[in-house]
């Protein structure tokens, strides 16, 4: 059933609003011959229409009520790209009541409340889409969902955001401050309204978070994942792990063992020749291992204007031409299981630990017995530098349960001879 045109409606126009406006443009003379319909904007939500009255073609279209989409008949998809839970979560649960399938590049919301909307879509009979949610112009979600269906996918790990993957490429490569380089990643268009989800790691949180619940079938939300973030990371830490051969990246791994699912995002030293490694800049990749498959690693943009539009729109044109064709795709989740998710204190890791201790004899003895007392073995030990009259000592120690390297970090704090442990990043 061909359809002449398809309006749509588009929540936000900032940086990944404009990039789906601008592929709208582009796309404007093949979308008769690739979707037997043509798409149009309908309509534009935003905050402060003056504002954006210069970027449209057509400023009439600009509104700052909701209720003007909801109400028009003509509008079947609603893209939104505002960001944030609410009112997102409200615009898209009417949306989807009032029989308009949705596309959005929203984790923060996909993360806490997905399998609530993809109930509602599922009962109102229309598609919930969110590509762009996760690692921008990469596809993933739909091959975790699609193409590798039929594996028992045993981990998914990889490099999920942009900003930080921009920050420390840069510290390690051109030893450019932080705060520098988390300016440019700004205004790159990188970061979130609020950078501290990127630099805390709460957006990569997210993204493993939507991630693992289609890959283990089983729901896992932001609140389940262990996040830490990139800001204890100094130019000493990266460094030391120059002169190792490794590289320090943001990582976020979801893993199903049988202890439960671990969900993860924390900094990790990988060797310099591990594929993630050079994944630098804005691009981000996803490891998925698969019983079937094997691996297979998605590599590509991570963040930005035209990357993120080029995944909401993949999603859009699915949509249109589910629609055009009156075959609309399930948009069922798929979450079937409840596995537990494993504590952190039962994960194993091989630790990198930094520390200020005193310069004298018997010093290396103690803390060698205070990590042989918690079940600690030590693989390498290395003194380099002074720090005034104390020495600063870098311990690789072998894979250990974290519960192990807690403890004895407790005690090392305590200890009269350790003056501060600087830092504790989990190697690969
Ligand atoms: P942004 O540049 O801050 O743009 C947000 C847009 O939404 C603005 O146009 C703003 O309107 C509008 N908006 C926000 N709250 C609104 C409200 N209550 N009512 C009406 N309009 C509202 O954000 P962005 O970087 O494009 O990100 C949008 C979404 O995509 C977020 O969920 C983000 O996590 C996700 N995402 C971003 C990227 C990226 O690289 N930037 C990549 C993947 C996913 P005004 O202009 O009038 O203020
Ligand atoms: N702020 C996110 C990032 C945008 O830096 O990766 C893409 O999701």
């Amino acid at each position: 059933m061909a359809k002449d045109e398809m309006y749509v409606a588009l929540l936000g126009l900032g940086t990944v609003g404009t990039g789906v406006y601008k592929v709208m443009k582009t796309q404007e003379s093949e979308m008769q011959q690739k979707l037997n319909t043509v798409l149009r904007i309908g309509k534009i939500l935003v905050r402060n229409p003056k504002k954006h009255e210069g970027e449209v073609e057509d400023p009439s279209i600009l509104t700052s009520s909701f209720q003007e989409i909801l109400d028009d008949p003509k509008i079947r998809i609603v893209i939104e790209v505002m960001g944030g839970i609410e009112p997102a979560n409200t615009y898209i649960s009417e949306a989807i009541q009032a029989g308009k399938s949705v596309v959005t590049a929203n984790k923060d919301l996909i993360a806490e409340h997905g399998g609530e909307l993809m109930a509602l879509a599922e009962e109102n009979q229309v598609e919930l889409r969110f590509e762009a949610s996760v690692a921008g112009g990469i596809p993933i979600i739909s091959p975790l969902k699609n193409s590798l269906a039929a594996n028992e996918i045993s981990q998914v790990m990889g490099i999920v955001n942009g900003t930080t993957n921009y920050i420390l490429s840069k510290m390690t490569d051109e030893g450019m401050d932080y705060k520098e380089a988390l300016q440019e990643a700004t205004e790159l268009g990188y970061a979130e309204a609020d950078p501290t989800a990127d630099v805390e790691g709460y957006d990569a949180g997210r993204k493993i978070a939507i991630m693992a619940s289609i890959a283990f079938h089983s729901r896992v939300t932001f609140h389940d994942v262990y996040m830490e973030g990139i800001t204890k990371i100094t130019s000493k830490d990266i460094d030391y792990a120059k002169a190792l051969g490794w590289v320090i990246k943001l990582i976020a791994l979801a893993r199903n063992t049988r202890g439960g699912i671990e969900a993860r995002v924390h900094p990790m030293l990988i060797p310099a020749d591990h594929p993630l490694a050079t994944v630098s800049g804005s691009y981000n990749a996803v490891y998925v291992h698969g019983d079937a498959v094997e691996d297979v690693m998605f590599y590509g943009r991570g963040a930005g204007e035209m990357p993120t539009a080029s995944a909401v729109m993949g999603d859009v044109f699915s949509v249109a031409r589910h629609t055009v064709y009156d075959s609309q795709g399930s948009t069922r989740d798929n979450v079937f299981r409840k596995i537990p998710i494993k504590s952190m204190d039962n994960i194993r890791s091989s630790y990198f630990l930094r520390m200020e201790v005193e310069d004298k004899p018997g010093v290396l003895a103690t803390i060698a017995s205070i990590f042989g007392n918690n079940s600690v073995s030590i693989k390498q030990v290395i003194q380099r530098d002074k720090i005034g009259s104390n020495a600063e000592l870098v311990i690789i120690t072998s894979e250990v349960k974290e519960r192990h390297i807690r403890d004895a970090l407790l005690i090392l704090n305590s200890s009269s001879v350790v003056k501060r442990v600087s830092n504790m990043i989990r190697v690969y």
